[in-house]
C-alpha cells in the first residue's frame, strides 16, 4: 500500500489461495498458468519498464468459454482481475517507491525514486488474464472487408493477413508489433491514420465480451447498419477492461491503397503547419491519409537515442517537421497532386524544405522517425507523458506555455530538474503528445506540471486524454473533461455491469 499513498488494497477482494489455483488448473492447461516469479516479471511491468506489480498469477485462456469460467469463478470468489493485451498502454502513474522496490526493479534505466505503472499492470495482487493465447482469425469477408478475430491477435499480424487480401487495418500505431486488437479496442486507440479511417467507434462492427459474472455477450455482428436498440458494443470500446473482457472483435477493413506516397517537410512555425494542413485538405483531399508533426526537441532525441532510421533526410534542422502521407488508387494521379501541393507550399514560402520517399524502404524510414519518437523520449530520462486534444490553432501553444512556465521558474536546463519539453502528434486530429523530460521522477517535478497541464486543456476546450485513456494516472482528473452528471452515470454503468468491482480495480473512474 505504500506504493500508492492515495490507494489501499480493497480488502473485500480475497487473497489468492491454493484452492483457487486448483480450480484454475482444472479448467486450463498447465502451460496456460504462470506462477513462477521470473516469468511473472513481464506481466508485472509496463511498457516503460519502470514498475513491478505484485500479481502472483497469470492466466492465459485459449477460448471464450475459458474466459467465461475464469471470470465467473473470480466474481463468485471476489478475486480481482486485470485483463492484459500487449501491455503497451501508456496511462501509467508515477509514485514514490521504497528502496526495497528499487532493488527489485529489473529494468531500471536510471536511478529514479518513483515508478510508473500502466493501466494493464496490476496495482496490488490482481490476477492477470493475458489474452495472448486467443490469437486466431475467425473469418474474413473479401466482399465487405469485415474481419472477425480473437481479441489477442497482434495488430501487425492482422494487417499482414489483410495485406495479402488487398485490405488494410483501419488503425495503425507505433506499438503495432506488440499491441492486441482487444487492447486497441479497450483503449479506443487512435493512432496514425484516424484522420483517414476514423475512430474505432465507427470501424468496430461488433464485439464478443465476457461480462464479470461470466456471461458471454455475443454482439459479434458484421453488419454495417443495425439500429435495433442501444449500441451496447460502444460501451466496451475504451472501457479499459473495467466492464469485462473483450474476447472477439469484428472490424471493417478498408481496401488497401495501391499507391502510397510519403513526404517529410521542414517548417519554421506552427502557423506554417496549420497553413500546410489546410492546403493538404484542399489539394490532396481524398488521398490524404496521415498528417503528423513533431518539433526540434523530438528529432534531437530520435537522433540521440535511436540509431537505426534516424538519419536526417532533410538538408538542415528545422523548428518543425510534418509527415504527410497520401494513399490512392492511381500512382500518376497521386504523384501529380502531391508534387503540385509541395511546389505551391515551397513557392509561397510556407514550407522551407521537403523530401518525397522514392520507394518503400524510404517510406518506411520516414515513418520510422515518427514512430520512434515515443521510444526516444522514454530514453531521455524520466518522461512525463501527456496526451491532450484541443482546437488545432492552439495545439502547439500548450508546449510553448509549458516551456515558458518551466523557464520562468528556472527549473529547466543543464543541472536543473527538467531537461526538455517535447511536442509531437496527430495534427489532423487536434491531438498533441506533450512530453516533459526530467532527470528523475519526483513529487516536486509532478507538482510543477500538474494540474497546470490539465487546467490548460480544460481552459482551451480540450480533453486531458485524447487517445491513451485514463488508467491509474488520469482517473482522478476526469472532472477536467467530464461533468459531474456524466461521471455519476459512468459510475452507475460500472456498478450495474460489475457490481463486485473485480474488473481492473483502482483505475479509470475516480477513487472513492
Ligand atoms: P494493454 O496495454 O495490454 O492494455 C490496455 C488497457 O486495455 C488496459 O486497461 C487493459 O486492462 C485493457 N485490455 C487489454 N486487452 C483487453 C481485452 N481483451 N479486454 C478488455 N480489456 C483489455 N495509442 C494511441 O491511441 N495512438 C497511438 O498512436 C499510440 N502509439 C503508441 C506507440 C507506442 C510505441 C506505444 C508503446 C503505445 C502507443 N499507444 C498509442 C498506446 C496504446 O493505448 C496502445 O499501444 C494499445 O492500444 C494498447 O494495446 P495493448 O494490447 O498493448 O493493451
Ligand atoms: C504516438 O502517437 O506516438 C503515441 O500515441 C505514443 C506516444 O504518445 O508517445
Ligand atoms: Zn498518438
Amino acid at each position: 500500500a505504500d506504493k500508492f499513498p492515495h490507494l489501499k488494497r480493497d480488502h473485500s477482494f480475497k487473497k489468492l489461495s491454493e484452492k483457487d489455483i486448483s480450480y484454475f488448473k482444472s479448467i486450463l492447461a498447465s502451460s496456460s498458468i504462470t506462477q513462477d516469479e521470473e516469468d511473472l516479471e513481464i506481466f508485472n511491468s509496463d511498457w516503460l519498464r519502470k514498475y513491478r506489480g505484485q500479481s502472483k498469477l497469470v492466466l492465459k485462456p485459449s477460448s471464450t468459454e475459458q474466459v467465461s469460467k475464469i471470470l465467473k469463478y473470480c466474481n463468485e470468489n471476489r478475486l480481482a482481475v486485470v485483463p492484459q493485451g500487449g501491455n503497451t498502454g501508456l496511462v501509467g502513474k508515477v509514485e514514490k517507491y521504497d528502496k526495497e522496490m528499487q532493488k527489485q526493479m529489473l529494468h531500471a534505466t536510471h536511478n529514479a525514486i518513483y515508478f510508473i505503472t500502466g493501466g494493464s499492470v496490476p496495482v496490488f495482487d490482481e490476477i492477470v488474464v493475458s489474452m495472448s493465447s486467443m490469437n486466431s482469425i475467425r473469418n474474413f469477408d473479401p466482399v465487405s472487408g469485415a474481419l472477425v478475430c480473437d481479441a489477442g491477435c497482434i495488430l501487425e499480424v492482422l494487417d499482414k493477413y489483410l495485406e495479402e487480401r488487398g485490405y488494410i487495418m483501419p488503425l495503425d500505431l507505433g506499438a503495432k508489433g506488440s499491441c492486441h486488437i482487444g487492447g486497441n479496442v479497450s483503449t479506443n486507440a487512435g493512432g496514425l491514420r484516424l484522420l483517414r479511417y476514423g475512430s474505432l467507434h465507427g470501424t468496430v462492427l461488433g464485439l464478443e465480451v465476457v461480462l464479470p459474472d461470466g456471461t458471454i455477450l455475443d454482439n459479434l455482428s458484421t453488419l454495417r447498419k443495425d439500429n435495433t436498440g442501444y449500441d451496447l458494443k460502444q460501451l466496451f470500446i475504451g472501457a479499459e477492461g473495467t466492464l469485462g473482457i473483450v474476447t472477439g472483435v469484428s472490424i471493417l477493413s478498408p481496401k488497401r491503397s495501391k499507391a502510397i506516397n510519403v513526404a517529410l517537410l521542414g517548417l519554421n512555425s506552427f502557423d506554417q503547419i496549420q497553413a500546410t494542413f489546410k492546403r493538404s485538405k484542399d489539394e490532396l483531399s481524398e488521398i490524404l491519409s496521415a498528417f503528423e508533426f513533431w518539433d526540434q526537441e523530438a528529432i534531437k532525441l530520435v537522433k540521440e537515442h535511436l540509431v537505426a532510421g534516424a538519419k536526417d533526410p532533410l538538408q538542415s534542422t528545422y523548428p518543425f517537421y510534418v509527415l504527410v502521407e497520401t494513399s490512392g488508387s492511381n500512382k500518376d494521379h497521386d504523384d501529380y497532386k502531391l508534387n503540385n501541393f509541395l511546389e505551391g507550399l515551397m513557392s509561397d514560402d510556407i514550407v522551407q524544405d521537403g523530401v518525397v520517399a522514392q520507394d518503400t524502404t524510404q517510406i518506411h524510414n520516414l515513418w520510422a522517425i515518427r514512430e520512434g519518437i515515443p521510444e526516444a523520449c522514454s530514453k531521455a530520462g524520466a518522461v512525463y507523458k501527456y496526451d491532450i486534444s484541443m482546437p488545432v490553432p492552439v495545439l502547439y501553444k500548450a508546449v510553448e506555455d509549458m516551456k515558458e512556465r518551466l523557464v520562468s521558474k528556472e527549473v529547466i536546463g543543464d543541472g536543473k530538474l527538467f531537461t526538455s519539453v517535447i511536442g509531437y502528434g496527430h495534427v489532423g486530429d487536434g491531438n498533441l503528445h506533450l512530453n516533459v523530460a526530467a532527470n528523475e521522477f519526483s513529487q516536486e517535478a509532478t507538482n510543477l506540471i500538474e494540474p497546470f497541464v490539465f487546467e490548460w486543456a480544460a481552459k482551451h476546450a480540450g480533453s486531458i486524454s485524447a487517445e491513451h485513456g485514463l488508467g491509474v494516472s488520469r482517473n482522478n482528473h476526469l472532472h477536467y473533461s467530464k461533468s459531474p452528471t456524466m461521471i455519476q452515470l459512468m459510475i452507475k454503468f460500472k456498478q450495474l455491469i460489475d457490481p463486485n468491482g473485480i474488473m481492473n480495480p483502482y483505475k479509470y473512474l475516480p477513487d472513492v
